[in-house]
């Protein structure tokens, strides 16, 4: 009897929602949208018993991909027709979305999943890593790499990507750089909101998907570069370095955030709540939800956080941790302990709400099956246009680091190419380490560094391949065949560097030398005299001192995607003049890191190179990087004159227009990145030699000038003090416009005053 009366209330209730619902569209972005969202959650949540309450609070992966170390639910399937599993992950296609959907539209209440899903550079289009497309500078070009892999995505049936990874990463020992955006705060905030914007468009359209941004917090500043080790750093650098590019993605608007695996001075993020409750719920008002990222929840008894899965569901909770992926903590704990009144309900239903919010936005209430279009899933795919763009943006993303006597472009006529390495025929190597369905990634549409030359070379060039070497290991038997062919060829081009699995999660290196005995390759080379050119596919600074002394001709390629081998070959023979610029530092030697750009003076600076006398300095090394941040080459030059400040003096409340031109003055057009540094020169903490505040990408014609502006206000001059407070205080600034970081062209000075 009490069944039936319920079914009926519940039907009444659907009824009222369903008319409610509609296909209004006009349910986006407005206080009364809001409202009426928030009414039908608590509709929803009415209705639901503290079990399907928790269930919503659980997220598994797929029967057949896991990106962590999975624990064992053999009941996925049972529980998802009964309401207690509200999220899963690594399921792909309409097929198979369908299929789980369908299941969840067997529970009571019929509450539809979230498929989530590491979309980080694509989906079946794939585009260049995160820290390959940082090099490009581009925000519209980023902000259309996420925008294509949210159609593909949402054509697939994933409503929401575990992207934008926003930590900021100094150290390349950490195989994860390859997922952000490099070490710079300005840069990485600038593109984390670029890529949650691309994400997102206008969420609950069909194209789009929800962003999440992660690792919340401070992940990429682990001890020695060693994933999921702990961190400890002051208050001040945490939010001076590395969390306003999670504000800025909070800003974009993302829908939800997930917290990361380290601990930070001392207290892991799943249970910090200071983080998430303090920081983001509070003081950043964030209204969406927080999963945790896989199994953390659970890992905190082996950080010695908590003594059982059952206190680490208390903390997580507690702390702000909404959604549990794979760790089975709340599954398994937080019925017991809410009767228990361990936990208080509001808390569980904060949690719940904030995830049944996103499944109303998404309008998954309204169709559960609104992304489940095979139709549209076939027509999107490596759809044409997408795989236009990512050649651009792939182009765009390539740094040159050397063209001793202008070795490149390439001339088309050339006889001979020798085409040797053990990157240049492989594909898979070109999607990077988080390529969709890690297991059996497809990588038969990805055009190869072998293809890209062949399609890009006429007839009459001979092209030559040999191996050479393996990415790893001792043998030096393909040497010879490589210096063969060589002999025979008037140019030879080396591909070398990184598998796709030696940067990524997990993949901490304590070397970051080429691997193997490709340098050994690069030597023998040389040594026959040809005109070398030595491509780096890698997804983290490498060291190569050697190559980098001796070589004529370098271009870092990272790992592009689809597109790899035709953006290449455009640069190659000058269809594109690369503009790439480095977001992260690279070492001389490994013994340097952590380095990075925005370093503090100290009190015995090592001004110049040589002297090590009483300086901050290495008896055995040099301070600087082998490659600055903000560096890259280009087939033309530039000049940078007529540096203008509107005045020399601003209070806070006013601003100083500063203004200076560039010049191409080279044989070709290009783009060039300008960087727009400023230094306090005195602070009630120390401050930075100098910190990039703005910059502009402008192309030029040859010969052609244009004025760049920046605009210096109260924000740019804002940092935090001892007490973690944003401030500014008065005094002088410099103001430094360069090429790079090490390679300042235009200086002046201004004072804030009161
Ligand atoms: C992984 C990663 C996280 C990813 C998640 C789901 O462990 O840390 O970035 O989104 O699990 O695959």
């Amino acid at each position: 009897m009490i069944k039936s009366v319920s079914k009926i209330v519940i039907a009444i209730l659907f009824s009222f929602l369903f008319i409610f619902c509609g296909n209004k569209t006009d349910l986006k972005n407005s206080s009364t949208t809001n409202n009426r969202i928030e009414q039908k959650v608590d509709s929803v949540l009415a209705l639901m018993t503290l079990e399907e309450k928790i269930g919503q609070l659980n997220q598994y992966t797929s029967d057949w991909t896991a990106t962590g170390p999975i624990t064992i639910n053999p009941n996925k399937q049972e529980e998802i027709k009964n309401g207690l599993i509200g999220s899963m992950l690594n399921v792909l296609g309409t097929t198979y979305t369908r299929k789980y959907q369908e299941l969840a539209m067997q529970s009571r209440l019929k509450i539809p999943l979230l498929f989530g899903l590491d979309v980080i550079h694509g989906y079946k289009t794939t585009f260049p890593i995160p820290l390959a497309e940082a090099a490009s500078w581009d925000m519209e070009a980023i902000g259309l790499s996420a925008r294509i892999a949210a159609t593909e995505a949402s054509a697939s049936g994933i409503h929401w990507t575990f992207a934008p990874m926003a930590d900021i990463g100094r150290d390349p020992r950490w195989g994860r750089v390859m997922e952000g955006a490099g070490e710079d705060t300005y840069l990485g905030s600038k593109i984390a909101y670029a890529r949650v914007k691309g994400f997102q468009g206008n969420l609950g359209d069909v194209n789009s998907v929800m962003a999440c941004a992660k690792h919340f917090a401070a992940y990429g500043a682990a001890i020695g570069g060693r994933d999921y080790n702990s961190v400890d750093m002051s208050e001040r650098m945490l939010w001076e370095t590395y969390l306003p590019p999670f504000k800025a993605a909070l800003d974009a608007g993302a829908a939800t955030f997930m917290n990361s695996f380290n601990d930070l001075n001392g207290i892991p993020a799943t249970g910090n709540k200071y983080l998430q409750r303090d920081i983001l719920k509070g003081k950043w008002n964030f209204q969406g939800f927080v999963v945790s990222d896989w199994g953390s929840i659970g890992e905190m008894v082996k950080h010695g956080y908590a003594k059982d899965n059952k206190e680490a569901a208390l903390q997580a909770i507690t702390a702000g941790s909404d959604m549990d992926m794979e760790s089975n903590c709340y599954r398994n704990n937080l019925v017991q302990l809410v009767k228990e009144n361990k936990v208080p309900i509001a808390l569980v239903d904060e949690a719940v709400k904030r995830i049944l919010y996103k499944k109303f936005e998404l309008g998954l209430f309204n169709n559960p099956f609104k992304f489940c279009n095979p139709e549209r899933e076939q027509y999107e795919l490596n759809n044409p246009e997408h795989t236009k763009a990512a050649r651009d943006i792939a182009k765009k993303s390539v740094v040159l680091l050397k063209n001793q006597n202008n070795l490149l472009p390439l001339s088309k006529e050339i006889k001979t190419i020798a085409f040797i390495g053990p990157m240049v025929k492989p594909k898979r190597a070109n999607h990077g380490f988080w390529a969709i369905n890690l297991k059996d990634v497809d990588s038969s549409y990805i055009v190869s560094q072998w293809d890209g030359l062949q399609n890009k070379v006429g007839k009459n060039t001979k092209l030559l391949y040999a191996k050479g070497c393996d990415i790893d290991g001792e043998d030096t038997n393909g040497f010879s065949e490589a210096v063969k062919i060589a002999k025979q060829a008037d140019v030879v081009i080396l591909s070398i560097g990184e598998g796709w699995n030696m940067s990524g999660e997990a993949k901490s290196r304590s070397n970051i030398h080429f691997s193997g005995v490709q340098e050994d390759l690069v030597k023998v080379i040389q040594a026959t005299g040809k005109p070398v050119v030595v491509l780096i596919n890698a997804g983290r600074p490498l060291i190569f001192n050697w190559t980098a002394d001796n070589v004529p001709a370098i271009i870092y390629t990272w790992w592009l995607g689809s597109e790899a081998g035709n953006a290449i070959a455009d640069v190659l023979f000058g269809d594109y003049n690369p503009s790439g610029k480095l977001p992260m530092s690279f070492p001389r030697e490994i013994g340097q890191i952590p380095i990075y750009y925005n370093y503090f003076n100290t009190g015995r600076p090592a001004d110049n190179e040589t002297n090590t006398n009483y300086v901050s300095a290495y008896i055995d090394l040099k301070n600087s990087p082998k490659f600055p941040f903000g560096y890259g080459l280009s087939y033309t030059t530039f000049k940078y004159s007529d540096l203008k400040v509107s005045k020399k003096q601003m209070t806070d409340k006013e601003t100083i227009e500063v203004t200076a031109n560039i010049t191409n003055t080279g044989k070709v057009s290009g783009e060039e990145v300008v960087q727009f540094y400023l230094r306090d020169k005195v602070g009630s903490v120390v401050r930075p030699i100098k910190e990039l505040k703005d910059f502009q990408k402008i192309a030029l014609k040859v010969g052609e000038s244009k004025t760049v502006t920046f605009i210096i206000d109260k924000e740019k001059l804002s940092f935090y003090n001892q007490k973690a407070e944003r401030i500014t205080e008065l005094g002088e600034f410099e103001i430094m416009i360069g090429a790079s970081s090490a390679d300042i062209r235009l200086t002046d000075y201004f004072e804030l005053i009161d």
